[in-house]
């Protein structure tokens, strides 16, 4: 058996699988507070949870973490978390990011963003790790002057499953050397080129000494896609007679939900969570001086293209706020009214927005008259408006020459019949729904078999676990929903 761990923003999740075969044997799952910012502790204490209520992992033989990407945990040299670590959502160091595009370009804003595309894959947003050292260097240089290592959240709870921790907090102690990490959500941080040093991927530490002032922190250690990364502790995970499960490096949320889903160049995953992620495995990223992809890694050795949007799942809660209605009839809601919602858009930009660059943006209703003032007009606006942000995303890859020849959608709300049916209008691709699961998990328990796989055989593949899609709608073009929320995007947003 194998464990794949999902520490997600909102909550932890763990699927234990049979390692040949995939199949489900058990999972669990906990919840932790949310938000922008939060105490590691938290996805900690969560993870116990889930284990125990996944039954606990002592059967298991591996074990991987994916995680929610881009999160500062800044650690001290006893291995204490300095402060509450910054999460990807958080968009305090959006002036930071400009700060840095800017310096990188002398000045210059386009040849900075350029700069960075080249150097890392991805021109710097909020999200991204170095601009939240910088924020730190310039708010809190007190927290600063302390940071003795950097980690991302899948890599701070990798770490304290094997055992490491501040002292007397953990069995093994603080040994800050003993952190790993993998390509993928180390490709998230900006401070690392994952197809540098001849492909073999190399920190670029002038970049971290750019952002923080200094680069003497200790960062984790970057394994291979199916590399070992130790030894879990055995109380944790893996059998106490013959020691730990094996602890695979991990992955980003994105990359681990591209394996866990076995997606191959052509695929696109369209997922709408907390974040909306449109991505694309591809053999090699691109450098997008533009920003709207982030030239990522996945967990297999390729490219992982994304845009992210930070108006995805949350536009439908909030739909649902202002409606009084639950998900059922949302969908409802939304079916009954005409494709287009006869002229009333959304441009969804609630909290800001990621993918256009907006970190202040607020959302704009536009288009209402007394014949669009019914409940089912405002909830097609809503989801159009959503997934237009989301296909703006997918244009934005195939513009960089990724090839796109199908589309899953997944997340929660991928199961709404009106997010499919809008899905196959804006998209302007066929659409598949996979069964409903824990991809990121799933990725990461795959990756797990991996690891377990190679140490039998050392070029051993990824094992083969099938997906199964449920439903797959055609391609179903109504230009008029994209041609009149651009127009309104372009009013509010000229760029
Ligand atoms: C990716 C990103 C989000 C988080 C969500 O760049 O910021 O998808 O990984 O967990």
């Amino acid at each position: 058996l194998v464990a794949g761990v999902d520490t997600s923003t909102q909550s932890c999740k763990i699927v234990v699988r049979d390692a040949e075969t995939g199949r489900l044997v058990r999972s669990g799952s906990a919840k932790h507070p949310d938000g922008t910012s939060i105490d590691p502790q938290h996805w900690w204490d969560a993870f116990r949870t889930a284990a125990q209520e996944a039954g606990g992992l002592d059967d298991v033989a591996a074990i991987a973490v994916g995680g929610q990407q881009h999160g500062l945990v800044a650690l001290d040299a006893e291995g204490r978390v300095i402060r509450d670590a910054i999460l990807w959502n958080d968009t305090r160091s959006a002036p930071a990011a400009e700060d840095l595009v800017r310096e990188l370009g002398d000045g210059d804003r386009a040849t900075g963003a350029q700069a960075w595309a080249d150097a890392v894959g991805s021109v710097l947003v909020a999200s991204l790790t170095v601009t939240k050292l910088r924020w730190l260097r310039d708010a809190e240089p007190e927290n600063a002057a302390r940071v003795a290592a950097v980690a991302l959240p899948h890599d701070w709870l990798t770490w304290r499953i094997a055992g490491y921790g501040p002292e007397g907090e953990s069995p093994l102690g603080p040994r800050l050397d003993a952190l790993v990490t993998d390509r993928s959500d180390a490709s998230g941080t900006g401070y690392y080129d994952a197809e540098g040093a001849d492909g073999a991927g190399e920190y670029r530490r002038d970049l971290l000494r750019l952002a923080l002032g200094r680069d003497d922190v200790i960062l984790p250690r970057v394994l291979g896609p199916a590399e070992s990364g130790g030894v879990a502790h055995a109380s944790v995970a893996g059998s106490g007679v013959d020691g730990g499960a094996l602890i695979g490096p991990g992955t980003g949320d994105n990359a681990g939900a591209s394996l866990g889903l076995g997606m191959e160049p052509g695929d696109i995953a369209v997922s709408i969570g907390t974040s909306g992620v449109v991505s694309a495995v591809a053999p090699r990223r691109t450098a997008d001086g533009t920003g709207a992809i982030n030239g990522f890694a996945d967990a297999t050795g390729n490219a992982l293209m994304l845009a992210v949007t930070l108006n995805a799942a949350r536009v439908l809660d909030a739909a649902r706020a202002v409606l009084g209605v639950d998900v059922d009839e949302l969908a409802r809601l939304a079916l009954a009214a005409p494709a287009g919602a006869d002229g009333l858009v959304l441009v969804p930009y609630l909290e800001g927005e990621r993918t256009p660059n907006r970190p202040d943006a607020t959302g704009t209703l536009h288009g209402i008259r007394l014949a669009t003032s019914t409940r089912e007009h405002l909830a097609r606006a809503y989801v159009e408006g959503m997934l237009c942000g989301l296909a703006d995303g997918l244009d934005a890859l195939r513009s960089q020459g990724v090839p796109v020849q199908r589309v899953m959608l997944i997340g929660g709300a991928a199961q709404s019949p009106a997010v499919q049916q809008v899905a196959a209008q804006v998209l302007g691709t066929p659409v598949s729904i996979p069964e409903p699961g824990e991809y990121v998990a799933d990725g990461a328990a795959r990756q797990a078999a991996w690891v377990l796989a190679t140490t039998h055989d050392a070029g051993a593949p990824a094992p083969a676990w099938s997906t199964t899609v449920t439903t797959t709608l055609d391609a179903d073009p109504r230009p008029v929903v994209r041609e009149q929320y651009a127009a309104v995007r372009d009013i509010v947003d000229p760029g």
